[in-house]
């Protein structure tokens, strides 16, 4: 999709279609019915002018996602107007305005219309970070995961050009052209991270998912590493390979490091995803039903991938390396069984009580890893528990963190990309249920706080190193298609993980 600034006046703008933003602004209050219900989000009096009848005649309510379109309007160069209502006026921000550039985005290519101009909310969001949200929303909306369905070249609707309309021209041109290729790297980066995720488990083996880690590397100029079971031995990654060694498919530790020159030396990120390309359970098998989504257990290795890939190219000032373990978790006669002891990178010993519970062992030696590395900080993002889901449903993803100095800098970070995500606890209290009678944990433990579990073995590896967890098993697939996103993978996290990771920059 091309992307271009304009600052003419709305109703100038030659185009396919013009996209406005309308506002809800009615008051509960009685004494302030007499105000306007219903409000544009441009000054352009023509604008204001096209859109009076349909708005006075109570067809459009400002509800967010709300979509009316006009053919012709009146006193407009545009071909058609779409009206979308952004929701409540009090409550409207950049994240508002993303998902309503991607609902723009659905709601024209379904119409076979190709290129439209979407005008900057005027009053409600600064210049900048509109335009910025408009374009991460709108290449958010024109992905399409129908990747092999073999009339799709025929039905690939996807829009091609998009003009964002800034008001005035009274704006620092150079810092909009900086905060537009800023948003177009972001969101191409979380589709990045949509298409690896998007593909199944034969086509996204971890060695596929590493040569597309190396391709991306070599395109943004990064460097990338990856081992295969040798390496995975050498390194004593106990855990990891426990969880491999029952599978035909090698599997692949993926290192990507990015270290500008003039970044701070005290500060060393580490970013670390589970990769698991398919989860079956392993011997503890999971049921046959909706397995075939295990496709995804490979998401937050994706997401590290594809924020890698959006610092190469926004290049802060900070130091940061990513390790992905990527493995299958399959049940075979070399597959690790219920009962048996493995010996982490770490040293430290783990009595497998379910097969299942891959995940927190492959991160277990990652995360090691990353602290071998140098890593001073570290973050994994892993669609980890069943028991997330429980907990916060698809909603939001679980935020885990063992400092809160380095989580207040993530939820900073998560508010300004627009994620939702919710804290869990770690407290000590929790510890008891990791204990084994032969060795120094459990893998997996009782249902009841399954997420939190899950969290405070891998705190165990993350030692004393401050460490944030991300649990995006409920978020990585959206299970409903939404107005702005399309049914299938979310790219969750990626957003939060490039501005926090810009948040250090020295
Ligand atoms: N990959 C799953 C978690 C998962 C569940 C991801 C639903 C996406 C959607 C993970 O490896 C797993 O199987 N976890 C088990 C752990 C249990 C055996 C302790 C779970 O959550 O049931
Ligand atoms: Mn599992
Ligand atoms: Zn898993």
């Amino acid at each position: 999709m091309n992307t271009n600034l304009s600052s003419s006046v709305p109703s100038q703008l030659e185009t396919d279609c013009l996209v406005v933003v309308v506002l809800d602004r009615s008051e509960k209050d009685q004494s302030k019915k007499d105000k306007p219900a219903v409000t544009v989000e441009s000054s352009d009096d023509a604008v204001r002018e096209a859109v009076k009848d349909v708005i006075s005649s109570a067809e459009v309510t400002g509800k967010a996602f709300e979509t009316t379109l006009l053919h012709r309007p009146a006193g407009l160069k545009a071909k058609r107007l779409l009206l979308v209502g952004g929701g409540k006026a009090k409550t409207f921000s950049a994240a508002e305005l993303r998902k309503l550039a991607g609902t723009a985005v659905r709601t024209l290519k379904s119409k076979s219309i190709r290129s439209f101009a979407f005008v900057v909310p005027e009053t409600a969001v600064p210049a900048g970070q509109g335009l910025r949200a408009i374009v991460e929303g709108a290449f958010v909306g024109n992905f399409d995961p129908g990747y092999y369905k073999s009339d799709r070249n025929e039905k690939d609707q996807k829009i091609d050009a998009l003009t964002i309309v800034v008001h005035g021209d009274a704006h620092d041109a150079k810092a909009l052209e900086s905060a537009m290729q800023a948003g177009r790297i972001v969101a191409e980066s979380q589709n990045f991270t949509r298409d690896l995720v998007n593909e199944p488990s034969n086509r996204m083996t971890p060695t596929i998912m590493a040569e597309r880690a190396k391709k991306m590397a070599a395109e943004v100029g990064m460097n990338c590493e990856t081992y295969g079971a040798d390496k995975i031995k050498q390194l004593k990654m106990g855990a990891f390979w426990g969880v491999a060694q029952g599978s035909d498919e090698p599997p692949a530790l993926i290192v990507l490091r990015y270290d500008p020159v003039g970044a701070a030396d005290k500060i060393h990120l580490g970013l670390v995803g589970k990769a698991v390309t398919f989860d079956t359970g392993g011997i503890s098998i999971k049921p046959a039903d909706g397995m075939e989504k295990m496709k995804y257990d490979m998401a937050g290795g994706a997401t590290m991938i594809g924020v890698m890939r959006a610092i190469a190219l926004l290049k802060p000032k900070v130091k940061v390396t990513a390790v992905i373990c990527a493995t299958e978790n399959m049940p075979s006669g070399k597959a690790q069984k219920p009962g048996d002891v493995q010996i982490a990178m770490s040293g430290k010993s783990i009595e497998i009580i379910n097969t299942d519970a891959e995940g927190r062992l492959v991160l277990a030696d990652g995360l090691s890893y990353a602290r071998q590395l140098g890593c001073t900080h570290l973050v994994d993002a892993a669609t980890l528990t069943g028991a997330v889901v429980v907990a916060l449903g698809y909603v939001n993803a679980g935020i885990f963190a063992s400092d809160d100095q380095m989580y207040e800098r993530f939820a900073n970070a998560n508010k300004q990309a627009g994620e939702k995500m919710w804290r869990l606890p770690l407290d000590d209290e929790y510890k008891d249920n990791l204990k084994s009678n032969i060795a120094d944990m459990v893998n997996a433990g009782s249902r009841w706080g399954g997420a939190i579990f899950a969290a405070m073995f891998l705190k165990e590896f993350a030692e004393d190193t401050p460490w944030i967890h991300l649990d995006i098993a409920g978020t990585a697939w959206m299970e409903e298609a939404k107005p702005w996103i399309a049914k299938g993978p979310s790219g969750i996290a990626l957003r939060s993980l490039v501005e926090f990771v810009k948040g250090w920059e020295s």
